[in-house]
């Protein structure tokens, strides 16, 4: 039983190029951002409002904002930490935010620098502020299938992450898969445990594809009634620093996936191709996407 539509956020911008060992110019990443919307994808996430010095690589999140077409009812986030990153973020006319944090503990301490329970009060806070002016606020749970320095995580606590931050006013979660360790039983598992407690259509999937198994897990996450998925075009992204990491599940397969499966997305595959061309000459080296890879051995013609 699939869903017959699904909405595809496109977070490469933000997930995959803070992660990207190529730097790529304000005017390279406008130039990408533009042709996604060209593309036909509805949601953007296009950079980060977080501290310089933590995210080097999204430093120009103001002249990106500032400098991409924005089309009319195209949703173009970026994820903000704090009121600090919010401020930013408003300034540029942001009108979709996304906090963050994660649902272990340590990996919340190295990724913000807060425990879980100091993140809440700061999140809420933001929350409150963007909800003031209008703003869509999503909130990220990461670590939901497996911490780098917890191992496995309860689903109980990724709930518990959960219903705090829908209590406190965000309009969606999306479940990360930070590190790319779930499978599809133990999606199912999980899932099955939120949807007790949380509606389907507020909830997002967010695999990073590091061992191979997130398109099998997107599927699992489908028969049960998700109808969001966030990916990275060419599955962008991986860590330099950890050998054999990979990026989010790659855009151009999870489309190549839901079209085969007659699912619409309103995406236009061609014009999603060109992009990936575009992206892949800009950071000057090949993309990890299956269909990139065809699509590349085929000449690279539409
Ligand atoms: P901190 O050092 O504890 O912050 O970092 P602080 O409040 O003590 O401030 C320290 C300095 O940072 C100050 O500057 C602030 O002004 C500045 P100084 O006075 O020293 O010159 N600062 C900022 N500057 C610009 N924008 C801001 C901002 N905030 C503070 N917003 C902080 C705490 C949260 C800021 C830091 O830890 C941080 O930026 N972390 C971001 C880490 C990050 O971006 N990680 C990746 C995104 S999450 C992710 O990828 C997972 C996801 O994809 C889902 C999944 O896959 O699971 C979403
Ligand atoms: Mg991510």
């Amino acid at each position: 039983n699939l869903p017959k539509e699904v909405t595809i956020w496109e977070v490469g911008p933000r997930d995959g190029l803070q992660n990207e060992p190529a730097r790529l110019s304000t005017e390279q990443k406008i130039a990408w951002i533009n042709s996604l919307t060209e593309s036909g994808l509805t949601h953007i996430e296009v950079s980060s409002f977080v501290s310089p010095r933590w995210i080097p690589q999204l430093a120009d999140a103001a002249e990106v904002f500032a400098g991409i077409q924005k089309k009319a009812g195209v949703v173009y986030s970026a994820l903000v930490p704090n009121q600090q990153g919010l401020e930013r973020a408003l300034n540029v006319g942001v009108k979709a935010v996304a906090v963050f944090m994660s649902a272990s503990e340590t990996h919340n301490k190295k990724n913000i620098n807060k425990t879980i329970d100091e993140t809440f009060p700061v999140l809420r806070d933001v929350t409150r502020t963007a909800k003031m002016h209008q703003a869509f606020v999503r909130g990220y749970v990461s670590t939901v299938f497996g911490c780098p320095y917890e191992g496995e995580v309860s689903a109980e606590q990724v709930l518990r992450v959960a219903l705090a931050l829908l209590d406190d006013g965000v309009d969606e979660i999306s479940l990360g898969d930070t590190i790319g360790v779930a499978t599809p039983l133990q999606t199912e598992r999980v899932l099955d445990r939120l949807l007790k407690e949380i509606p389907a259509e507020r909830l997002a999937l967010h695999m990073h594809n590091t061992r191979g198994t997130a398109l099998a897990n997107l599927l699992v996450g489908l028969t049960m009634g998700i109808t969001k998925i966030d990916s990275a075009l060419g599955g962008l992204g991986g860590c330099p620093y950890a050998p054999g990491a990979s990026g989010n599940v790659a855009t151009d397969d999870v489309l190549y996936m839901l079209q085969g499966s007659g699912i619409q997305t309103g995406i236009d595959e061609g014009k999603l191709l060109q992009s990936l061309e575009l992206l892949q000459n800009s950071v000057g080296h090949a993309l990890n996407s299956h269909a990139s890879k065809v699509h590349l051995a085929q000449g690279g013609d539409h």
